[in-house]
């Protein structure tokens, strides 16, 4: 059996329990199952490795802090198993993707409003309605506008499909349920960028002509419209929700703090923490999502992300980080219960945890390696990742 599924896994050593995962026991479509799948997102960790640790050392009635909450992996599934949860993100686009997945929703009205949005859309950018637009200034110069105000959409977007876009947004505040709309709208964005199949995580020029693509081996084409892939993650992001709100508890408490996890207030005790932090110039968390910062205007606040892709792997930066990661837990500390557990799981692979934990005062009670079998497309990979049991007091 499967060792997130086991009913037993308390009783046994957490470092005898299977955390190497084949990706024939493990699929995808299990690792993004319900809002797990919601939006694309880079550094997510596997809803089936936060399952256990939560399984293993917290109670339901307890309460768990995810400083990192990145796209919200332990807040959902800290709620199905009757668990409380804060997590704190520096990047607006990570919070709002996180609240969406956990909140409680009105099926029935959920469902009116996705598609009477994208009815909507449809009749609006239809020909005969364009004709319509022609003859209305005021719509025609607002559109034109914005479209000249922001240079990412002129830029990444082929003209139909920034219209289709900027129709949908232009919709959005009429909307009772419009972080949902927001997170369609998102993914619609990414998908409709003019970039090649094979670049869609880090696109570094727009394509307007037919190339070779690396990823389906033959000749694809330039994305020119947006509707197609609204209507795509209109069904699919409904479907998602829907199936949460079957697990979801609704008398657990969820919240999500758009904050510096290095200086950001709390409130109360945490019987613990479980995270997978930033580490070192690895990702760039905000420019991961940039459409949806420009197309929504979210707060850009990369300038204060911890281990940043721009400062690189230098020493310098490995320093920062160390002492980054040490403010982090002068912060957070003190909301945590003597006999809470911390676990970190992050790939140390310039080991600075060690000088990270005595330097914060805290104790390696465990490390655990566990193996990741990463099988996708042209980022095909096999590395070890570190799973850091932590207590107060050293
Ligand atoms: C590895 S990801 C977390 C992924 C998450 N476990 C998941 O499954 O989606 C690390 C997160 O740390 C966030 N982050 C970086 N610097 C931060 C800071 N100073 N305060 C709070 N969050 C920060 C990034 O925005 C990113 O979402």
């Amino acid at each position: 059996m499967n060792s997130w599924a086991r009913s037993d896994l308390r009783e046994l050593d957490i470092e005898q329990i299977n955390l190497s995962w084949t990706e024939r026991e493990l699929p995808q479509r299990l690792r993004t199952k319900h809002v797990h799948g919601l939006h694309p997102y880079l550094g997510k960790f596997i809803p089936q490795l936060a399952e256990i640790f939560l399984r293993y050392y917290f109670k339901p009635g307890q309460r768990v802090l995810d400083p990192f909450v990145g796209s919200g992996t332990t807040l959902v599934e800290a709620n199905i198993l009757g668990i409380h949860s804060v997590g704190i993100d520096i990047s607006e686009f990570n919070c709002f993707l996180s609240r969406v997945k956990t909140a409680k929703y009105d099926l029935m009205l959920l469902r009116k409003e996705i598609f009477n949005i994208l009815e909507r859309v449809k009749q609006t950018v239809s020909p005969q309605f364009s004709l319509q637009l022609q003859l209305i200034p005021s719509i025609q110069e607002k559109t034109a506008e914005y479209i000249a105000a922001n240079e990412y959409l002129e830029r990444w977007y082929a003209p139909q499909a920034r219209l289709e876009l900027l129709t949908y947004r232009s919709l959005i505040p009429e909307y009772e349920y419009q972080d949902v709309l927001k997170v369609i709208l998102s993914r619609a964005a990414r998908s409709a960028r003019q970039v090649p199949h094979y670049e869609l995580d880090w696109p570094k020029e727009p394509v307007r002509e037919p190339y070779y693509c690396h990823k389906h081996k033959r000749i694809c084409y330039p994305v020119t419209e947006a509707l197609k892939f609204l209507e795509r993650y209109s069904y699919d992001v409904y479907r998602r929700i829907r199936a949460f709100q079957t697990i979801r508890k609704e008398e657990v408490e969820v919240r999500v703090i758009h904050g510096d996890a290095r200086t950001v207030p709390l409130e109360g005790q945490f019987d613990g923490i479980l995270t997978s932090p930033p580490y070192v110039g690895l990702i760039d968390y905000h420019e991961q999502h940039r459409y949806a910062y420009e197309l929504l205007g979210l707060k850009d606040l990369s300038h204060l992300e911890i281990g940043p892709l721009s400062e690189g792997q230098s020493e310098r930066a490995k320093a920062s980080y160390v002492q980054d990661m040490v403010e982090v837990f002068r912060n957070l500390l003190p909301y945590i219960r003597e006999s809470g557990v911390i676990i970190f799981i992050v790939n140390d692979k310039f080991g600075l945890y060690d000088e990270i934990i005595s330097t914060a005062g805290l104790r390696l009670e465990k490390r655990i390696t566990r193996q990741v079998n990463r099988r996708t497309g042209r980022r095909s990979s096999e590395f070890g990742e570190d799973i850091l049991i932590m207590r107060k007091g050293d």
